[in-house]
């Protein structure tokens, strides 16, 4: 029997696919295009309405392909699970079950009911959680999501994810060492420690058997994984992903500094630049406070390459609060950003609140943030021509099969013509010759 999953929202998202994937092989399932399986599922995203419509969207496609798949069975897992529960079978009928976030493991066990005719099926219990089952991965990456911290208690005005994905919980370091340690040993080269405000890592529950100090002199949580993991054999790269500057200590960004395998990249969103609108969304720290996070990050490690977050149009944004944004932004210098128009999620503070910024207002202060953002991109991309940069070897460019791509340290793709001798996997020096506002070019030397 086969299977395909369909994959919507973030990082986690994607980790979640992976382990549902390896857990379904291990029962036996091979995995294939999405024409011929039996089994479809979809993995949802809830952060924004838009998400939200194009996974219904998919999921009405794939339930009425069923009339041409005989026995197919189509289900959806994931954030929007959590939020819609049985409202999904009202809106998609003919779905043969539902899981959520907390019930990954559960999935096997629910098709084999649907298959026995038991359906339609929902799960969107809130106990369960992670379990050493979803450790698996994909066999033969170089790079691999390893999660650390699951949920969140941070309780943002917009955000839906404390409720999709529950109260926040870090995972004992023990287990995260040995799955990474298994990972190296498979050849992955490269580890994305994940996490909603992951540099929070071990504040709510104790990850460390003890609080002694590491062997390099790390005391907090997420300082001491890194050393833990920068330190096992094979992996040459580790990131973290998403930052929040409340955990963004002294030492953590010692630790950044001074641990070789840990890149010089920090994904952190700042959201809007005005500390009136950083207030209402209850972000926890205002424009000043975000600016020196990012001096002592540039301090430590001048070459430091930093990505962001940005929602325009919250409610009472005004043109005032929006320049501050726009400025606040040239003023950092983002190597990237992801920019978003607000959307109000039921249930969130903000949705009681007037969502007062015309959608048409919404999209124009978007463009103008991401025209300025290329300006700024390609400013520092620029500046890389004529440098060597270590890029970590990925293959042939989804774009193009003549060209070889790959990632900086600071999480650049770089794209290159093949060279005898250096192949995926590999750590080669480039010579960039070119640049655009998100990929740059060059030779390898
Ligand atoms: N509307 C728009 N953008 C949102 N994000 C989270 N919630 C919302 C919302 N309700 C954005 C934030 C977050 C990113 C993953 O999605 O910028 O960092
Ligand atoms: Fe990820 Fe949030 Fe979307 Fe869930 S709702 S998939 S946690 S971005």
């Amino acid at each position: 029997m086969k299977f395909h999953i369909r994959t919507y929202g973030c990082q986690m998202n994607k980790r979640d696919s992976e382990s549902v994937s390896s857990l379904l092989q291990r029962h036996g399932w091979t995995h294939s295009v999405e024409d011929d399986a039996d089994l479809v599922l979809v993995n949802t995203c809830s952060v924004r309405g838009k998400a939200e419509d194009k996974a219904l969207g998919k999921l009405g496609l794939m339930v009425a392909s069923k009339r041409t798949h005989e026995n197919r069975i189509v289900g959806v897992i994931g954030c929007m699970v959590q939020r819609r529960k049985d409202q999904l079978f009202e809106k998609v009928p003919g779905l043969d079950f539902a899981v959520g976030t907390h019930r990954l493991s559960a999935i096997p066990a629910i098709v084999d009911c649907v298959q026995a005719g038991q359906g339609p099926v929902l799960d969107a219990d809130e106990e369960g959680g992670f379990s050493e089952e979803l450790c698996g991965h994909e066999e033969g990456g170089i790079s691999a999501f390893v999660n650390i911290l699951f949920g969140c208690d941070r309780r943002c005005a917009y955000c839906i994810v404390p409720s999709v994905r529950g109260g926040e919980w870090s995972r004992p370091a023990a287990g995260i060492i040995s799955e990474v340690t298994s990972l190296a040993a498979a050849g992955v080269k490269e580890v994305t420690l994940l996490g909603q405000s992951v540099t929070l890592y071990g504040r709510k529950n104790s990850v460390w058997p003890d609080d002694h100090h590491s062997e390099a002199g790390f005391k907090d949580p997420l300082p001491r994984l890194l050393e833990a993991v920068n330190n096992i054999d094979g992996i040459s790269r580790v990131r973290f992903t998403s930052g929040h500057p409340e955990g963004c200590s002294d030492e953590l960004v010692g630790a950044m500094a001074v641990l070789p395998a840990v890149c010089e990249h920090l994904h952190l969103p700042f959201q809007s630049g005005s500390d009136r609108i950083l207030k209402a969304m209850r972000r926890g720290y205002t424009s000043d406070g975000y600016s020196d996070v990012v001096a002592r990050l540039r301090s430590a490690m001048p070459g430091i390459a930093l990505t962001t977050d940005v929602i325009v149009g919250f409610p009472g944004e005004t043109q005032e609060d929006f320049q501050k944004t726009s400025s606040f932004m040239r003023e950092i210098g983002f190597d990237n950003a992801f920019i978003f128009k607000y959307s109000p999620r039921p249930g969130t503070p903000a949705a009681d609140w007037n969502d007062d910024v015309p959608d048409d207002e919404k999209q124009r202060r978007n463009h103008v943030l991401l025209a300025d953002q290329d300006v700024t991109g390609l400013a520092i991309n620029e500046k890389l021509i004529g440098h060597d940069v270590e890029v970590l070897v990925e293959g042939e460019s989804l774009r193009n099969s003549d060209r070889w791509s790959g990632r900086t340290r600071t999480n650049k793709i770089v794209v290159f013509p093949p060279r005898e001798g250096v192949e995926r996997g590999n750590v080669a020096s480039v010579r960039i010759e070119r640049a655009m506002a998100q990929t740059i070019y060059g030779t390898v030397v």
